[in-house]
């Protein structure tokens, strides 16, 4: 069976010393053997928090990168970079990132591809605005996202990357996608990455949900057949986190 992932995106919160304090006290609240836990703190704390979390379950990810291992692109940070500090994990096209930096599918694929490259597990961001759900676009538009996303990747590493669906509306808004809603687009994503590989892949490959996640809702949202953790926000940076962590 698929083991769960539950990742905290602390987004442009807490400086370093903030960042530490927090890794200190959540680290005894998320303990759990049966999931794997990631904080992705902002680039500056990353180097802080590999250190700090040594001793323990929780691992690191970084919540972007550019797809280049070095060169003229003021205020990027390269894959062999991450990698060069410990860090697992990197979020890639979070709807941040595509609606204030202009990301669109293809550059997020460039970033995947980059990011297997170096050994760092990707987890792709998806997801519809209220105004294309109301459209009844979210299925076609998740699926899309992922076929680019996923372009050129072979069947053995898109087994260990990591979906999150993330619809847009549920963000930092308080309102949660119903695990119906939630369980609908995850299915549909497991769907389209069978297409696209197999029925293996589709089965090995690990889907989050994200948007309003928290110690309320996580376990009927856990529960689904097709929801294997969440990418959370808001509560990540929080003693609710261990909670989330936690859901059963
Ligand atoms: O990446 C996590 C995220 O976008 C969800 O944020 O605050 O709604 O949990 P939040």
């Amino acid at each position: 069976m698929r083991k769960m992932i539950i990742a905290g995106n602390w987004k442009m919160n807490k400086t370093p010393k903030e960042a530490l304090a927090l890794i200190e006290e959540l680290k005894p609240l998320v303990k759990n053997d049966e999931v794997d836990v990631v904080f992705c703190p902002p680039y500056v704390s990353l180097m802080l928090a590999v250190e700090a979390a040594k001793d323990s379950n929780i691992e690191i990810g970084a919540q972007n990168m550019y797809f280049e291992e070095g060169g003229a692109f003021t205020g990027e940070i390269a894959p062999n970079m991450l990698k060069e500090l410990g860090v697992k994990y990197v979020i890639l096209g979070h709807s941040e990132r595509r609606e204030y930096f202009g990301e669109t599918n293809e550059i997020v694929n460039k970033k995947v591809l980059k990011a297997i490259e170096h050994d760092l597990t990707p987890i792709i961001c998806c997801g519809e605005t209220l105004e294309q759900r109301e459209q009844g676009i979210t299925v076609d538009l998740v699926r899309t996202q992922i076929k680019v996303a996923l372009k050129d990747v072979s069947a053995e590493d898109a087994k260990d990357t990591v979906i999150a669906y993330e619809p847009i509306w549920a963000i930092g808004t308080g309102v949660t996608a119903t695990s119906e809603q939630a369980e609908e687009v995850c299915a549909a994503i497991r769907q389209v990455i069978g297409e696209i590989y197999s029925g293996d892949v589709a089965d090995a490959i690990r889907i989050q949900y994200g948007g309003s996640v928290n110690a309320g809702n996580a376990k009927e949202l856990f529960a689904m057949e097709n929801i294997d953790g969440g990418l959370v926000g808001g509560a990540s940076l929080k003693a609710d986190f261990g909670k989330v962590v936690n859901y059963k």
